[in-house]
């Protein structure tokens, strides 16, 4: 039997995992590595910190496995996504990495606006101009470091770098290639159009491929310092998110997945193409060649949650802590003895701003509503309907942009309550469910080196044999009424605060 091997470059650290071709997980390793932070709103990485901990959990999950590097059929490669990597001509690191949750761009996202348009940008790239994306950090890099711009001649994304350190090329695939605002999104392929108005050399970026395309081979120096065997195929891959829909058999109409971690995203397969015209949601490609899907991101989902326990919840971590129950369990218990839509508090969930549907780094959180008779318990049970109400907020607009999502699929730590659970299904009014494996990005990884080197038909064919679900949560129907009218009150909340917001930030208050 062959096997097939997953490398996730995530933000806190790279995950390589191993299985073989049922998709059963037979070793897996992580490695961490800091996150800088210079200046407030800044966010980056060092290529090179990747680079150690893919050799390292390469190396471990080999060892651990006891599996040869020539029983492995194919590697795919997933990561966090828009994350700008700069080389010079001799392939060095120019600078650490302005990574994913990076807002200093907020100007140079202007000026993409003034030189090419919002609306010419919605459709070609099918998104906005994002901070967060790769294209207005690359501008950001041409205005204030002229001298390093000058001298860089390939710009990668994180995933691959990790593929050029492994096989030496350059390239990249769809679905992480269209969060750089550089890509014709609906055509899979850079965009002339942009490039030359932004004046921005095609020649600095890689060749894009479909993620189960082979991309390269394990290179002879790559494979002596990992174990892995030269000349083993490496596919495309694809985006952190796009390779987790993969890992969850997220891959036909109908399908969707929602992660409560940090932040939350909400996200759908669409097997046509599929834009909300104002950008309110990200339309991107996925791994399934030809297909795209859509998705919403809230910043502060489980982000929320921790900030109310770390600020507020000192006696309930204490007594987490002397009783050995897991603290969010514990918070979960308290929240379910509060009745639906926590006695009339509501909570905006903008800690960190908002990306979907508002795109207002200016946002920020509050309860609304606060009364003397209020406890801990409402403030928390409205907390997790605040943040469950803005993932709402996001399949709103997939539904208004055709997309319908029946089965959902949960992750995260916020997936993993089976409390958080019922209220998803009971506020989105579907039927939620969890993924067997929790493996997510890095299965979905393996999975394309499997389509790649040929032991799998397609990725489809893989992801219904190899993927599958548990637990049926279904709506309650008498709390789904009652969330329905609660959700309504929730959204009228944001158009009545966003010129406070304006206002508040003209006067520098945040
Ligand atoms: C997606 C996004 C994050 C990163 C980091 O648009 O910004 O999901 O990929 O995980």
């Amino acid at each position: 039997m062959g096997y097939l091997l997953g490398i996730d470059i995530g933000t806190s650290g790279t995950k390589t995992a191993l299985f073989n071709e049922k998709g059963a997980l037979i070793a897996s390793e992580t490695a961490g590595y800091p996150l800088y932070q210079p200046e407030n709103g800044w966010a980056e990485q060092k290529p090179e910190d990747w680079w150690i901990a893919v050799v390292t959990t390469i190396t471990a999950v080999l060892q651990k496995s006891g599996i040869n590097g020539e029983d492995i059929s194919g590697i795919g490669l997933s990561g966090q996504m828009h994350g700008l990597v700069m080389l010079d001509a001799d392939n060095n690191v120019l600078r650490p990495a302005i990574i994913w949750c990076d807002q200093r761009t907020a100007k140079e996202c202007d000026e993409l606006e003034e030189i090419v348009g919002k609306e010419k940008i919605i459709s070609i790239t099918s998104n906005p101009p994002l901070t967060g994306f790769t294209a207005s950090k690359i501008l950001w890099v041409r205005n204030k470091e002229p001298q390093i711009y000058d001298k860089c001649r390939h710009i990668l994304l994180p995933k691959d770098y990790i593929r050029f350190m492994l096989t030496g090329e350059y390239a990249t695939e769809v679905s992480d290639a269209g969060g750089m605002q550089l890509l014709d999104v609906p055509n899979r392929h850079w965009s002339d159009e942009i490039l030359s108005k932004l004046k921005i050399d095609k020649s600095l970026l890689a060749r894009v491929y479909e993620s189960p395309d082979e991309t390269g081979r394990i290179s002879l120096s790559a494979a002596r310092i990992t174990g892995l065997k030269a000349g083993t195929p490496v596919a495309g891959g694809a985006g952190d998110n796009a390779a987790a829909a993969v890992g969850m058999g997220v891959v036909r109409d109908g399908r969707g997945f929602v992660t409560i971690g940090t932040s939350g995203v909400v996200y759908a397969h669409t097997s046509f193409l599929s834009r909300d015209p104002k950008g309110r949601i990200h339309t991107l490609c996925s791994a399934v060649p030809g297909e795209w899907h859509i998705m919403g991101v809230t910043q502060a989902a489980g982000l929320s949650l921790k900030w109310f326990k770390d600020n507020l919840c000192d006696k309930e971590i204490c007594y987490a802590e002397k009783t050995g129950e897991n603290v969010y369990a514990l918070l979960d218990r308290k929240a379910s003895e509060v009745p639906v839509g926590s006695n009339g508090l509501f909570f905006l969930p903008y800690l960190m701003g908002e990306r979907s549907p508002h795109l207002n780094p200016h946002a920020r959180g509050g309860f609304i509503g606060l009364s003397a008779s209020h406890t801990k318990a409402d403030m928390l049970r409205a907390v997790m309907e605040g943040v469950t109400f803005s993932l709402k907020d996001c399949l709103d607009i997939f539904e208004a942009a055709g997309v319908r999502v029946e089965n959902i699929l949960a992750c995260g730590g916020g997936g993993s309550s089976a409390f958080w659970r019922q209220m998803l299904a009971d506020v989105f009014g579907c039927k939620i469910q969890s993924a067997i494996s929790s493996e997510g990005a890095a299965l979905g990884a393996a999975i394309l080196g499997g389509v790649c080197s040929g032991i799998y038909g397609s990725v489809q064919s893989a992801c219904d044999d190899i993927c599958a679900a548990s637990g049926n949560c279904t709506p309650d129907s008498e709390n789904q009424i009652k969330y329905s009218h609660f959700y309504k009150l929730y959204a009228s909340l944001y158009p009545a605060l966003k010129n406070f917001y304006s206002e508040c930030s003209k006067e520098n208050l945040y």
